[in-house]
Parts: C-alpha cells; structure tokens; sequence
C-alpha cells in the first residue's frame, strides 16, 4: 500500500465531518472515493493532504508517518493534489503553467518580478513538451489556460503533477464539467499512468464513466466509510441507502 489512513477524523464544532476513517491505497492504481453530498470526501482528501489538521488518526505514506505535516512537506513527498474547482494560473500559457513549480508558486511570482521566473532549462522544457505529447495536448501549449475546456485543464492539471514527479495524485471531482469522450480520455490517460508507476486516488461523482475505471472503491456517508470493494458495491443496500437518504 502507498496510503494508508488509520481513524482518521476531523471535527468541526461538534459536526463529524471525518468520522474514523481506515482506508488503504494500492500502489499503481485507481483508488476511487464516492459518497453523496457533504459526507465528507473533500475533508478527506484535505486531511490527509495536511491542508486540514486532523483531530485524530494517523496518516501514512510509503510506511512513514505523515499526519499533519504541512502541504508542501507532503508535496515533496509525492503526493500532489487537484482541486474541486482548477486552479492554473489563467493568464499563462499551458507550457508557461507547466514550468511553474507546483509547490512555491509565491516565490515564482517574486522570481517574476525580480528577474527570470520560469525555469527554461532544456531538459525541463524537453520534459514538459513529453508530458504535453503524452496527454495529448501539446497542439495546446501555447494557448492561455484560461482558454482551456474543463476536461483540457484536468489534462493540464494532471500534467502539472507529472511535471512534479508526483508519485500519488490526488484529485477532486476531475470529471466535473467534462464531456463524455474527454471524459473517458481523460481515465484511459490515468490507467497508463497507473501502468507507469502512478497511483491515483479519486473522489467522483460520474459514476456512469469512472466505475469502470477503478480497480478499488471506498463508500463514504456521514464522515465515515459505509462500504468498500470492487464497483458492485455500489448495489449494495447500505450504499443505496445513504445516496436516497442524501
Ligand atoms: N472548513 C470547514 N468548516 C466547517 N465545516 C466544514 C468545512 N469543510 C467541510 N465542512 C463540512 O464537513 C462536511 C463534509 O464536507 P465535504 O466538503 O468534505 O463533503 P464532500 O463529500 O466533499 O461533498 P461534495 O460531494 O458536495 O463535494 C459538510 O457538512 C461540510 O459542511
Ligand atoms: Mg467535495
């Protein structure tokens, strides 16, 4: 396993909004987190990327402690993380978002005003275009961000944690607002990635399109996990339940 979470919780006055929570992510592959509104799954992904502090559990990666070190120490880690709303910088161009480390972004900007900002590195801008080739976006590179599709900017974003050498990519809702086809573009670029040594956990709402995709899905309502296994868990009563209750 490269994460495993053990009772991992977060409390917001009184509101459980991680209830004890176990999981375990297999490496190089698709890990999948589903649940209806609200029952926690975006304040998992904040704890265990130390963007929340969590009240209690442990959190561990490649065997190693890591609960509540700060973002941009598990950044270094390994594990980089996408938002439920994208985040690039909309004014640069794909390529330019590429360079732009992922971890210090306020040092580039300091850089940006000082003096040469981007790393233009041969070997980096070699790396990015590799990166833009295999997402199948390099016709893009030199297109403005904010120019970008939803399904485009979650190819960007993926890009980006390549750039970064992330060894596990966490990501929130990456299928919201993406059409279909690019949709499913999108996850079949993920299991290559998973076939070259990358481990994805996902939370998602599209279950139509990404079930078929996941080789391990945790069901979570309430703040806790109801329900794991294979993508029939989601036929089973408890599952059914909590999504007509939601
Ligand atoms: N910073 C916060 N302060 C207070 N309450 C919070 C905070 N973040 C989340 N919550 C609460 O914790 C609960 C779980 O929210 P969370 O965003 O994790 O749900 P989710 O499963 O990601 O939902 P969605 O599918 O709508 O994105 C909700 O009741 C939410 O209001
Ligand atoms: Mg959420």
């Amino acid at each position: 396993m490269i994460l495993k979470t053990f009772n991992l919780s977060k409390f917001f006055e009184g509101l459980k909004a991680l209830d004890s929570v176990s999981i375990s992510v297999p490496r190089e592959s698709l890990t999948l987190i589903i649940g209806p509104n609200g029952s926690g799954k975006t304040t998992f992904i904040n704890t265990v990327t130390g963007f929340y502090k969590a009240d209690e559990g442990r959190v561990e990666y490649e065997g190693e402690d890591i609960t509540n070190l700060p973002p941009h120490r598990i950044f270094k880690k390994g594990i980089v993380r996408t938002f439920q709303i994208p985040r690039p910088f909309k004014k640069l161009t794909v390529i330019e978002n590429l360079m732009m480390p992922l971890d210090n972004p306020g040092e580039s900007i300091r850089k940006a005003i000082f003096g040469s900002w981007i790393n233009f590195e041969d070997e980096a801008v070699e790396k990015a275009y590799e990166i833009l080739e295999f997402l199948n976006i390099d016709h893009l590179s030199f297109e403005r961000s904010e120019n970008l599709s939803g399904g485009q900017l979650r190819l960007l974003e993926i890009g980006r944690a390549m750039m970064a050498d992330a060894k596990l990519i966490v990501m929130d809702e990456p299928l919201a607002g993406v059409a279909p086809a690019l949709a499913h573009e999108i996850l079949r670029k993920i299991r290559e990635l998973c076939e070259l040594g990358k481990t994805f956990l996902i939370v998602e709402h599209r279950l139509d399109i990404i079930l078929d995709y996941a080789d391990k899905v945790y069901v979570m309502g309430n703040g806790r996990v109801i329900a794991e296994g294979g993508k029939e868990v989601i036929e089973k009563p408890e599952v059914v339940e909590v999504y007509l209750g939601a």
